[in-house]
């Protein structure tokens, strides 16, 4: 008889974003006059950039061509597209083509990530953490049971107001640790000095460092790295994760990529070669026509054009952290990075908070204590409404303070 992965079963209910949209279902469906505004999921709302665009339609063409038109293309990337990566995003810091695997995702990648460790690595995430480490190493069996808010063999870093949203070192020894910067869901971020502990604390116990830095490209202030490698021997201890989600609205236009050193071995095993050898059996890479569209956003236009989205949304954040702080609220994150922090006023709980704005002010947030228990009391923002729609939203929400 066929049986499940049981891990799937100790899963609480559904994935903390559907959750959301259930609920906003069901509020519309109860209240098809009220308007809402959703500042929830980080998703983009301003359109592909024209240098994008470009790029996209001349590639769609090539592949009407006989000469042009390719079929499947290498798993882990078209070199022109790899090389960019390195050109740009890597620039100084020694990390070579061969080390960049394109995919369709960051998300994807930091779930999948965990089919080349064993199960039975000791995981520490932060805690408010991004559900997707929690979630998959959950269904790979490695994060124990579910009991009230957390799992039982996750080892948790409380990321609160009073430690700065930076975790402390583990009190165990830890195997594999995530860390995102600037970080989702606080939008807070770690200075070089802050990323170093973390290296020598991996180099000195053989762990490794899962780093998301999906947000970079919102980094304004100059002493915030962009990449871990720019920490001295991370290329030994961490693999990183970037996306074109954030940076250039690929949301849904799917393009990110992995980066594992060769230099990174466990127990002498080459991380970059085992994670080859999982692209190739499991993924057939990202369409041509989409990594040309990516290419692009590395031409002087398409930086331009991209830099001009950020900062549109870096401005929505400055709006939101204005409304909120004025209406009295604590307020975290929002200057290097899409989201916006804040506590919930009166001591209120997250979800209660969040109900509390979806029913009186039509916003819907996410609540801080789905990502985690030391989320509780918080509530998220994204900055990636349009403008006209942050500056209503905020009104609204300022309106029931
Ligand atoms: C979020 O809202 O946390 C992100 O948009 C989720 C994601 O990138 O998958």
């Amino acid at each position: 008889m066929a049986k499940v992965n049981e891990n799937y079963l100790k899963l609480p209910g559904s994935y903390l974003f559907s959750t959301i949209a259930k609920k906003v279902a069901a509020f519309q469906a109860e209240h098809p006059d009220r308007e809402i505004i959703k500042m929830v999921i980080g998703d983009v709302t301003r359109p592909l950039v024209p240098a994008v665009i470009e790029a996209m339609h001349k590639a769609v063409d090539e592949m009407g061509t006989a000469e042009g038109f390719r079929g499947y293309g290498p798993e882990q990337g078209y070199d022109f597209l790899r090389n960019k990566i390195v050109e740009f995003d890597y620039k100084g810091l020694g990390i070579e083509a061969d080390e960049i695997f394109v995919s369709d995702g960051a998300k994807s990648d930091c779930g999948n990530i965990g089919d080349i460790f064993g199960i039975d690595n000791k995981v520490a995430v932060c805690d408010p953490v991004y559900p997707v480490y929690v979630d998959t190493n959950a269904m790979a069996g490695r994060a124990g049971e579910f009991i009230e808010d957390h799992w039982s063999n996750l080892y948790y870093m409380p990321c609160t107001a009073e430690n700065g949203f930076m975790p402390e070192l583990p009190k165990e020894k830890v195997d594999i640790i995530y860390l995102c910067f600037p970080n989702n869901p606080t939008g807070e971020t770690a200075t070089r000095d802050q990323l170093k502990v973390w290296v020598d604390y991996a180099k000195a116990n053989g762990s490794v460092i899962l780093f998301d830095s999906a947000y970079e490209a919102f980094i304004t202030e100059d002493d915030v790295p962009h990449s871990i490698y720019e920490v001295e021997g991370a290329k030994e201890v961490a693999i990183e994760f970037r996306s074109f989600s954030k940076t250039a609205g690929f949301t849904g236009t799917r393009c990110a990529y992995t980066v594992v050193p060769k230099a990174l071995k466990v127990n002498g095993t080459e991380l970059n070669a085992l994670w080859n050898r999982r692209q190739c059996t499991k993924f057939n890479g990202v369409p041509y026509i989409i990594q040309k569209a990516a290419e692009a956003v590395y031409t002087d236009e398409g930086r331009k054009q991209i830099m001009e989205n950020i900062n549109y949304y870096l401005e929505n954040a400055k709006i939101m952290r204005e409304a909120l702080s004025g209406a009295g609220l604590e307020v975290y994150g929002g200057k290097n990075s899409p989201y916006v922090w804040a506590k919930a006023p009166n001591g209120m709980k997250s979800w209660d908070f969040f109900e509390k704005l979806l029913n009186e002010a039509g916003v819907v947030s996410t609540p801080g204590s789905g990502f985690g228990p030391s989320g509780e009391g918080y509530i998220r923002f994204t900055a990636f409404s349009t403008r006209e729609n942050t500056i209503k939203a905020m009104e609204n929400v300022k309106a029931i303070l």
